[in-house]
């Protein structure tokens, strides 16, 4: 039987619709929650991703302001940009678009954010609140995965989650937040031995590799729920780390891409915004 699609598009505009009505609570209370998205340079990739962010924040009637540099900008000049924008009491959400010309230190910019203004959860605060289990800003990708899994009702406890993929952005984070639910973890990378072998044993599969479908009908277990991270922009469009046609017809339910993981992680974005500006008001 053909795999359940887990649509992050649905998903994700269900639970717009219900910020939104969060943002319009807040408005009545004179809190208006605001994110500030700053641009470095015209790279297509990060400007649609921008552009769907800020569409976003639109569509659930938050402000949003889009700050754009040239790439020739220097590192001192966004820092100085950062810190104004720590400072601004109506700000509260501060999301710099990576990557960053190379003149720029991307670490040093991520912990110029204040924490509390750290929507993306980049920032070694966050993210060591993250891994001890804290309240704070979760990053947008891992928190989106963990919505999925939560509204398509996957459960989690004492199950073989397989991540494939150790970035700081996604791999690592969401390894975490499987394990906080109670997940028994494996992490696999480019230097793992016999993949296949490892992630046969999924019962929860994450493909966050950023490798045009690698993970293929051999990786997968019959009735394993596999959530496909990647984006990749080939010749024949865009497609994820799994191969959807041959994985589809054995896994229980599956992710499409485009449609999603993505649009949950523009979601969690302003999520995290809001929550941020309700933690100011409070
Ligand atoms: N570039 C690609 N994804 C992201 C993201 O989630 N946040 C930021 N700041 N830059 C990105």
């Amino acid at each position: 039987m053909p795999a359940k699609i887990i649509s992050g598009k649905q998903i994700a505009a269900d639970i717009r619709l219900e910020l939104k009505d969060e943002v319009s609570e807040l408005r009545k209370n004179d809190i208006f929650p605001k994110l500030v998205v700053v641009l470095v340079g015209n790279n297509p990739a990060s400007e649609s991703y921008v552009k769907g962010k800020i569409r976003a924040a639109e569509e659930i009637g938050m402000e949003s302001v889009l700050i754009r540099y040239a790439d020739t900008i220097s590192e001192d000049e966004l820092l100085s940009k950062v810190n104004d924008l720590n400072k601004d009491e109506s700000v509260h959400g501060i999301l710099v678009q990576l990557p960053l010309p190379k003149q720029i230190s991307e670490q040093r910019v991520i912990e110029a954010i204040a924490a509390e203004k750290d929507v993306d959860g980049f920032h070694p605060e966050s993210v060591g609140r993250m891994v001890t289990g804290l309240e704070t800003f979760l990053s947008c990708t891992p928190a989106g995965i963990m919505q999925l899994l939560k509204r398509s009702d996957v459960s989690l406890q004492g199950k073989h989650a397989v991540v494939v993929g150790r970035s700081n952005i996604v791999g690592k984070p969401i390894s975490l937040l499987l394990l906080q639910a109670d997940a028994t973890v494996t992490i696999c990378h480019s230097k793992t031995v016999d993949l296949a072998s490892i992630t046969k044993q999924a019962d929860v599969l994450i493909a966050a590799v950023g490798r045009a479908e690698m993970i293929t009908k051999d990786h997968v277990k019959p009735g394993a729920v596999v959530i496909d991270v990647g984006v990749n922009r080939t010749d024949a469009g865009l497609v994820g780390d799994v191969k959807f046609d041959e994985v589809s017809e054995i896994a229980s339910a599956i992710t499409p891409v485009p449609g999603g993981v993505g649009p949950m992680t523009i979601t969690m974005l302003m999520a995290n915004t809001i929550e941020s500006a309700k933690r100011h008001a409070g």
